[in-house]
């Protein structure tokens, strides 16, 4: 914990209670590397699915930096794969800005995050809340149509409600935003511009964003989606980002 928030630069005090309330603290999905009687370097591990396919996200790697660039990151990230695997578990993915680390460890870059303006319509009138149980219905949905996609059991759902999201009627489907954000959506039609605020900002995988046909200039946002022993890139929203 103090690793992680003097690493990332974040408010211990804040992040504790956040850290430990989170749905998907599990302390057997913490991992640590000692040396010389002190933990080094941690990180942090997510159990997904894909379809019928188990993987495993990984995050939070930091080491701390007085034993920086001694290869503990890649022997920690190198270990922990290999328990998945072991496990039965092959596929890992996560998300970097940095490729070199990872790709050390046999991950590849397999999609990249791409963010921009929507070419919005722009409301004439508020857009109707899709309650919670619909969004289940909705993603449950689309999320069948390929075996690449997330599914999201009630873990995965507890973990995407811990954060307050709105979803608004779009079509027969629905958007979800975060401010200004749209880091979600589920919306089957083809149009040149999408029915949300003016304003509102796209936050995907370049692969969804483009199968969606999100209308707008997408620009790289510098974070790439790296996997190992993927079979086909991933699909996932950004609401899911672990
Ligand atoms: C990234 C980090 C975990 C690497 O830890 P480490 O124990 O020094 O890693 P290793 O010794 O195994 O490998 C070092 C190499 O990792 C690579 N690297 C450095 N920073 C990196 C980063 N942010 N992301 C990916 N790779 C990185 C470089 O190739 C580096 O080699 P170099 O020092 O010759 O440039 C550490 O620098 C850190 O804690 N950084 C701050 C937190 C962070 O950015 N985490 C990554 C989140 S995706």
């Amino acid at each position: 914990m103090t690793i992680l928030c003097d690493v990332f630069d974040l408010d211990y005090n804040l992040a504790h209670g956040v850290f430990f309330a989170e749905p998907g603290f599990d302390p057997g999905r913490k991992w640590a590397l000692f040396a010389d009687g002190e933990m080094k370097t941690i990180l942090t591990t997510t159990p997904l699915v894909f379809g019928d396919s188990k993987a495993i996200g990984i995050a939070g790697v930091a080491t701390i930096p007085s034993a920086r660039g001694q290869g503990l990151a890649e022997r920690l990230v190198a270990e922990v794969c290999a328990v998945s695997e072991a496990q039965g578990v092959r596929e890992a993915i996560l998300f970097a800005k940095r490729t070199d680390l990872y790709a050390r460890c046999g991950f590849e870059v397999v999609d990249e995050v791409v963010r921009g303006p929507i070419a919005a319509m722009g409301y004439s009138e508020a857009a109707a809340t899709v309650p919670i149980e619909q969004v289940e219905h909705l993603y449950s949905e689309w999320c069948d149509e390929s075996p690449r996609r997330l599914r999201r059991d009630s873990f995965g759902w507890a973990r995407w409600k811990f954060n307050l999201k709105v979803c608004e009627s779009m079509g027969l489907g629905y958007g979800c935003i975060e401010g200004s954000t749209m880091r979600e959506a589920v919306f089957n039609e083809t149009l040149t511009s999408w029915p949300v605020p003016t304003g509102t900002e796209w936050y995907g995988l370049r692969t969804l964003t483009t199968e969606l046909g999100v209308p707008g200039d997408m620009a790289p946002a510098e974070l790439f989606l790296m996997g190992r022993n993927c079979p086909e890139p991933p699909q996932m929203f950004m609401t899911d980002q672990f």
